[in-house]
């Protein structure tokens, strides 16, 4: 775990309008940065970013939050990713907690060889386009396969000196240790002897989802029977194969996008679709697709295009893959090439429009694919359809969402020619099977299923979010101005008498609020709330600064997004222009005390319906009881004098 100490001077370095505007181009307006939304496609600028607050809004995509938010939204960093991102940008030293002296030497290790990585990157791509060796063999070679120097570089393609150990003695010399050059694979050490692993071949660095360099692939130039065409680099603390996707670092934006991600077997698919203007696409790199490269996926989006060579489709290892993606919850489509290509050699001669229409034309959901790859030699054979009919539920089986499976059942149903029953007991014997394995997942199910509420009780749950939602947003808005609020005292009258008699007090309006609610002890029903509620109160009363990352920070998503909304509130009117058009908003601060006290009343009312409502539950259930009915007649009166204050001041 990162230190705390080393999350909070992260936070307090950063500038948000410095970070974004890496990203996006920020022009000042007001006390404020506007620009084009990176999240949509729009002309006039919704996005804005707020250097006081240092928070952002995205008012197209509803997206907003602090400055890792950001990250996280648009770079698909982790918040760990995202805060080593931003450590280095400001030259923060990261500290982690909590760890054993093992893992921190295993830390220490990683990031010496992801310093090796990045060298041997650097040291590949320099050969290729400055040596007289790279240029004429490598980068001839890129040139016949048609890459374009644009893409050339985006991939940070390479090349390798066909001598036995050229790159370990040069990394050697810089003072790079033997012992992580062989940890990266990059040098073999045999019999005293280190050789390059890659030697005369075109490299092809593998990315993280954060752009570090991972590992390599190689390809050999010459076709030769006795040498592997690519050799990659070995597994190792950085390099995990299986949680790796070539091409994500480059593809992720468009998948975003696109909201589709394309799945292809080879590197060069990858770059050549790159090239050719589909961008949203990643490699398996030959190996079987696992459950964690699709994860990758899914943090992107929910879609899968797998583009299958023409001579794959149908084989073991794309319909295992294709139930893999299902059983993530994602959607897949499947589009075939034609026979003999591949998605590099398929894209070669055609433009982006063709391409496009040509994926969007032959991609068909699993059932339809499974239907057309299988059914042709299972035509007369009825033990045979039998076996793809089989297939296809037990595809269909995998997906967890009820209502897709119901509509894949109903079309194999009427692909097939075998009718809805027969297949739903199919299902259902295919999961009686997996039940036992998968009993962790279905008692997961059941219990989403038996937390469904009533509808009135979600009204109810609606209204109080609303009234402890607009609490937070006064004290985050006006916690620390002083206003007047009318009160009672007990005073005694020229007889004696105790009466009561208003007077004015002025006090701030986050002791208002806390003095009001903790008399009536009144606790906030929602946790996020209630948390951060009492760090509002704790800022204020130690005099300081409500720092809004600080509160932000942590929250979970939804409610960022809440609590982002209503601090970039009197942003959202100057960005509607209202000046200009002549509209101007209500004041908001006419009368905060007013705003103040009404709230709190609706509160109280509110909380006390609810407790009369529950009276009255207990009585119709024919519960005699005195005591209820004298609380049922306490809260009433009580009600009727809260309304009477809240008419006098509404
Ligand atoms: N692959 C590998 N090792 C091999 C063969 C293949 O790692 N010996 C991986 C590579 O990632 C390769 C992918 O599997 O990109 C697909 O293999 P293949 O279709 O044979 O290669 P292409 O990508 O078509 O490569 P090229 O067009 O350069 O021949
Ligand atoms: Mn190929």
């Amino acid at each position: 775990m990162i230190a705390k100490s080393t999350i909070e001077s992260v936070f307090e370095s950063s500038r948000v309008e410095e970070v974004i505007g890496d990203f996006v181009q920020l022009k000042k307006s007001g006390s404020n940065y506007k620009g084009l939304s990176p999240f949509t496609e729009e002309r006039t600028p919704s996005f804005m970013v707020s250097p006081a607050k240092q928070i952002w809004k995205d008012f197209s995509s509803g997206k907003g939050g602090t400055v890792v938010t950001f990250l996280m939204e648009h770079e698909h960093f982790t918040y760990p990713e995202a805060i080593k991102y931003l450590a280095k940008k400001y030259n923060i030293e990261v500290e982690e907690t909590q760890k054993t002296s093992e893992q921190k030497l295993e830390d220490s290790e990683r990031e010496s060889m992801y310093l090796i990585t990045e060298y041997a990157k650097d040291y590949f791509q320099n050969n290729l386009m400055k040596s007289e060796e790279g240029k004429s063999i490598g980068l001839s070679y890129f040139k016949e396969r048609e890459f374009s120097e644009d893409v050339i570089e985006k991939f940070k393609l390479g090349y390798s000196f066909n001598k036995s150990n050229n790159f370990s003695e040069e990394a050697l010399k810089k003072g790079y240790k033997l012992n992580f050059l062989e940890k990266t694979g990059l040098t073999i050490v045999k019999d005293d002897k280190n050789i390059d692993r890659f030697k005369g071949r075109v490299m092809f660095p593998i990315l993280s989802m954060s752009g570090r360099v991972l590992g390599f692939g190689g390809r050999i130039l010459k076709s030769s029977k006795n040498i592997a065409k690519y050799i990659n680099s070995p597994e190792s603390i950085i390099y995990y194969k299986s949680k790796v996707l070539y091409g994500i670092f480059q593809a992720k934006q468009t998948i975003v996008k696109e909201d589709n991600c394309f799945l292809v077997e080879g590197y060069t698919d990858v770059i050549k679709l790159h090239q050719k203007g589909i961008k949203n696409v990643v490699a398996s790199s030959g190996t079987a697709l696992t459950e964690n490269q699709i994860r990758l996926v899914s943090r992107l989006t929910k879609n899968i295009t797998v583009l299958f060579d023409g001579d794959s489709a149908g084989s073991r290892a794309t319909l295992r893959g294709i139930d893999i993606i299902l059983e993530q919850d994602m959607n897949v489509r499947i589009c075939n090439l034609p026979e003999g290509e591949d998605p590099d050699s398929f894209a070669n001669s055609k433009q982006t429009e063709e391409l496009e229409i040509f994926f969007k034309e032959n991609s068909k959901d699993f059932i339809k694919y499974k239907a057309s790859v299988l059914v042709d030699e299972a035509e007369n054979d009825p033990v045979k359809k039998a076996a793809v009919v089989r297939n296809m539920v037990e595809s269909i089986s995998k997906i967890t969402d009820q209502i897709k499976k119901e509509i894949y059942i109903k079309e194999c149903s009427s692909i097939m020619g075998i009718s809805e029953q027969v297949l739903y007991s199919t299902l259902a014997q295919i999961q009686k099977k997996s039940f036992k394995k998968d009993v962790k997942q279905s008692k997961q199910n059941f219990d989403s299923f038996s937390i469904v509420k009533s509808e009135n009780s979600n009204r109810e749950t609606n209204i109080l979010y609303e009234l402890e939602k607009k609490i937070i947003e006064i004290l985050l808005l006006y916690g620390n101005n002083i206003e007047n609020f009318e009160d009672e005292i007990e005073k005694e009258d020229e007889n004696g008498r105790l009466i009561l008699s208003p007077i004015i007090r002025r006090v701030k309006v986050f002791e208002k609020i806390y003095m009001d609610l903790h008399e009536d002890e009144m606790e906030f029903s929602n946790d996020n709330f209630r948390r951060i509620y009492y760090k509002i109160i704790e800022c204020y009363n130690e005099n300081k600064e409500i720092s809004n990352d600080k509160i932000l920070n942590t929250l979970p998503k939804e409610l960022e997004i809440e609590i982002t909304n209503i601090l970039m509130n009197d942003e959202k009117y100057m960005l509607h222009d209202w000046e200009r058009n002549s509209i101007f908003p209500k004041a908001k601060n006419t009368s905060i005390s007013q705003l103040v006290i009404e709230t709190i009343l609706n509160l109280r009312c509110f909380l006390i319906d609810k407790k009369l409502n529950e009276f009255k539950d207990k009585t119709s259930d024919n519960i005699d009881n005195k005591l209820v009915l004298e609380d049922v007649v306490n809260y009433s009166s009580l009600k009727t004098r809260l309304s009477k204050k809240l008419n006098r001041v509404i």
